[in-house]
């Protein structure tokens, strides 16, 4: 466990706030077992009927941390990056998350499987895998194009384009554009708004609404195998090493 992760429940909900702000909690292989910890938690509770994912520090999540890449294994199935998204893809218990500030890698794509999200109008969403020599995840290939059509997906994946908090909600990365200062209150009273529905007919409603999840997660399997491929290649190094170097520069 790790104290870069908080949790706190109110109630029926269990709220998880990704606490490295001073990384704009870039996500460790440690913030990963504990979100996949948490997740399983709230799953295995009767007592747990939602859970919300925030950032701190006014960002969200600047994605997977760039130094464990460098030194990470390269059998993808058993990183924690890959467990997590496995775990956000199948966990059984509502999602809702609140995103200011920075949203990148799976930042953002951890938001295609959380069934509610809201950001603040300064959000700002990235998915850069291919300039970090990369290839998507999360199955961000298969649920991207699908949600903003094959050609916008070409520009955030293909060519790395950033977008903005309006476009976010435009083409349904999250449900609405909500002011900073009612981020929290807003998106911990959907929670508490789902965990206060009909339990069975909740998830029956969610289940029937998500279809059949093996070929998501097939989706997540056949990136992992490509996403271990590209760490390795002396692309992805190279990127690494010229982010790795700029923060070297800065300090
Ligand atoms: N991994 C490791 N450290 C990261 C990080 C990441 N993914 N993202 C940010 N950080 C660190 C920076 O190195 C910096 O550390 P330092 O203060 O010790 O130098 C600190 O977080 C703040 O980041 P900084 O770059 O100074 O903030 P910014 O506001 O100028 O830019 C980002 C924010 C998110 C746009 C920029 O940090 C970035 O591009 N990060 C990498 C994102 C990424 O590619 N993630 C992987 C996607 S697959």
């Amino acid at each position: 466990m790790t104290n870069n992760i908080h949790s706190v429940r109110d109630g029926d909900v269990l709220q998880i706030t990704l606490a490295r702000p001073e990384k704009k909690n870039a996500l460790t292989s440690a913030m990963y077992e504990t979100l996949i910890v948490l997740l399983r938690e709230a799953d295995a509770s009767e007592a747990i009927r939602a859970v919300t994912l925030e950032g701190s520090g006014g960002s969200f999540c600047a994605g997977n941390d760039i130094g464990d890449f460098l030194s990470g294994a390269r059998d993808m199935h058993n990183a924690p990056a890959f467990r997590f998204i496995k775990a956000i893809a199948a966990c059984d218990t509502p999602i809702v998350a609140a995103v200011e500030g920075v949203a990148v890698g799976v930042g953002t794509t951890m938001l295609l499987h959380c069934d509610l999200a809201y950001a603040a109008p300064d959000a700002k969403f990235r998915m850069p895998f291919v300039d970090l020599g990369l290839v998507p995840e999360a199955a961000a290939s298969l649920i991207v194009p699908q949600l903003a059509g094959m050609k916008k997906a070409a520009e955030w994946l293909m060519l790395g384009d950033g977008f903005d908090a309006a476009d976010a909600a435009r083409f349904g990365i999250v449900n609405a554009v909500i002011d900073a200062d009612t981020l929290r209150t807003h998106a911990r009273a959907q929670a508490r708004r789902l965990a206060s529905k009909p339990s069975a007919a909740l998830a029956a409603t969610r289940t029937l609404m998500r279809g059949d999840r093996a070929h998501v997660l097939a989706r997540v399997d056949a990136e992992a195998i490509a996403f271990g491929a590209a760490l390795a290649s002396p692309e992805a190094r190279a990127a690494f090493m010229a982010f790795m170097e700029k923060g070297k520069a800065k300090g």
